[in-house]
């Protein structure tokens, strides 16, 4: 458990068992060097320099001190010479905070006093640099062991921000985002076995009683009668149950709707279409963008925006069981779309194909984005760390990125121009649901499927195939889920509310 809390007091009044302190290449300058200086170390920027911390990006350094009859650690943590652009600097941070707090989790410091940077350095208020500085320290406390017995002991951290002004209300708002992004994670991480399409509609059922949201969950009989072809051919292969799930969340009056459509696929075996043993694992994560969605419902209710969203999240398992779809078959969309299933794998468009149209036709939103682990073509083209946007709404896209560089979701542009649409043509149906290798492009025809089944709405795609999971080298997300798309939406409502 992390328990945050802000102070005006002066830093060292704190009471607490650690201190830390964030400091730049100039360290030698900074005036609360000077007073770990008068108050405990005389040469203290000599036992820095010659224990090679020099302030940089990785620099940390732990030194004990006596202090009121007991001992306190004080933390020195590098975060450099300012980045070029304010975006990537405020990135550098949030990973000098992570090192900070694993630093006290793994000395099991369990009080700590803690004074952020200085926010004009990132161009962002204190306030903002509060709210980020309490959603990081959750994603950076985030475990998934509830299935190990030998759980290392939970680290009760109790972390005091000293702040020059009241961030109450941003420090609680980032407590409610960085508790979300875990929710999705711990969601993400859950085997197929455990997180079936039923065990996430309970959920879905449960963050609707919590928060008092409407709620719709139907199943295979219902989506039949709805013509949902892409839902049942995916469902047909599985003995799991799949499970339609909208969530809608009504505080915004005669606002118009923004939907959030998202990609529930609990496990993805290919279906007929097999995928090789090595690329079916990790396919547990196919869920990612659903529950991102799921956790985003949640999350802006507690934040209590004034606005009107939805979230509409297909939960399907896709198997190769005996009724499950063949390639060649053709199937017919809920908006009368015909569709040949090249590839069974290519799943997650199928499922989407009519979530959008769904999501059209009951809430007729203004705005409609869709979060996908949709492509491995977007894992090769863009890695782990950029999500992939695809719109061709320019004004929505440069919105989404510019949400993304504050909250610190990278998002990578990638072409929707109507020269790919041509890829996904079919001989024998309206469209085919895998692009034609001369396209290449995997990413992008994707997307263009997709955009079959949005008329009306200003509509953008992310692709999160790389972005959900095991991101390298970030201390934030580590190994498993990262949560990729929650603080993105999040913000995004926010600045709309
Ligand atoms: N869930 C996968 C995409 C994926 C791959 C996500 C790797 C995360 C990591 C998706 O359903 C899929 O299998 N897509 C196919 C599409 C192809 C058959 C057109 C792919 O990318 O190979
Ligand atoms: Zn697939
Ligand atoms: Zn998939």
């Amino acid at each position: 458990m992390l328990t945050l809390l802000q102070s005006q007091k002066k830093f060292w009044d704190v009471s607490a068992e650690g201190y830390v302190l964030f400091l730049d290449e100039n360290f030698e300058q900074s005036p609360r060097l000077k007073e770990v200086a008068e108050q405990f170390y005389p040469h203290i920027n000599d036992i820095l320099k010659k224990h090679l911390f020099g302030g940089k990006k990785n620099d940390l350094y732990v030194l004990s001190a006596p202090h009121n009859d007991g001992l306190i650690q004080l933390i020195f943590v590098g975060i450099g010479k300012p980045e070029k652009t304010w975006h990537r600097d405020l990135e550098m941070y949030r990973r000098s905070l992570a090192r900070a707090l694993q630093t006290l989790k793994k000395y099991s410091i369990p009080t700590a006093s803690v004074e952020i940077p200085d926010h004009t350095r990132y161009k962002i208020s204190e306030q903002e640099l509060i709210r980020q500085t309490a959603i990081i320290a959750h994603m950076a406390n985030y475990t998934f062991d509830s299935y190990k017995s030998d759980k290392k002991a939970e680290w009760s951290g109790n972390i005091t921000l000293v702040t020059k002004s009241d961030v109450t209300d941003s420090l609680n708002e980032g407590i409610i985002i960085g508790k979300a992004i875990n929710r999705t994670r711990s969601w993400a991480d859950l085997p197929g076995n455990i997180a079936t399409p039923k065990y996430m509609s309970n959920e879905a059922q449960k963050i609707a009683k919590e928060h008092n949201l409407a709620i719709t969950v139907f199943g295979r009989e219902k989506a039949l009668e709805l013509g949902m072809g892409g839902f049942c051919a995916v469902d047909s292969g599985s003995h799991q149950d799949g499970q339609f799930v909208a969530l809608e969340y009504k505080n915004g009056g005669n606002k118009p709707t923004i939907a959030l459509v998202g990609k529930g696929i609990t496990f993805d075996t290919g279906g007929v279409s097999l995928k090789p043993a090595n690329s079916m694992t990790g396919m547990k994560f196919d869920m990612s963008g659903a529950a991102a969605v799921i956790s985003t419902m949640a999350a802006i209710a507690e934040l209590k925006l004034p606005l009107n969203v939805v979230g509409v999240t297909p939960f399907v398992e896709n198997m190769p069981g005996g009724n499950a779809a063949r390639q060649d078959d053709i199937i017919t969309h809920m908006n009368g779309v015909t569709s040949e299933i090249k590839n069974t794998d290519a799943e997650g468009r199928l499922i989407l194909a009519d979530a959008l149209v769904y999501a059209e036709k009951n809430y007729n939103p203004e705005i409609i984005i869709d979060i996908a682990t949709l492509t491995g073509a977007c894992v090769y083209a863009l890695g782990h760390f950029y999500t992939g946007l695809m719109t061709q709404d320019d004004e929505l896209a440069a919105e989404l990125i510019q949400r993304g560089q504050l909250i610190g979701e990278r998002l990578a542009s990638l072409p929707l121009d109507d020269d790919y649409k041509e890829a996904i043509k079919s001989d024998v149906a309206d469209i085919g649901n895998t692009g034609s290798s001369s396209y290449s492009a995997g990413t992008i025809t994707a997307a263009f499927y997709l955009s079959n089944f949005v008329k009306k709405a200003r509509w953008a795609h992310l692709d999160v195939a790389g972005s959900a999971h095991d991101v390298p080298g970030i201390n934030y997300t580590q190994k498993g889920s990262s949560g990729a798309g929650v603080r993105l939406f999040i913000e995004f409502l926010k600045q709309r509310a």
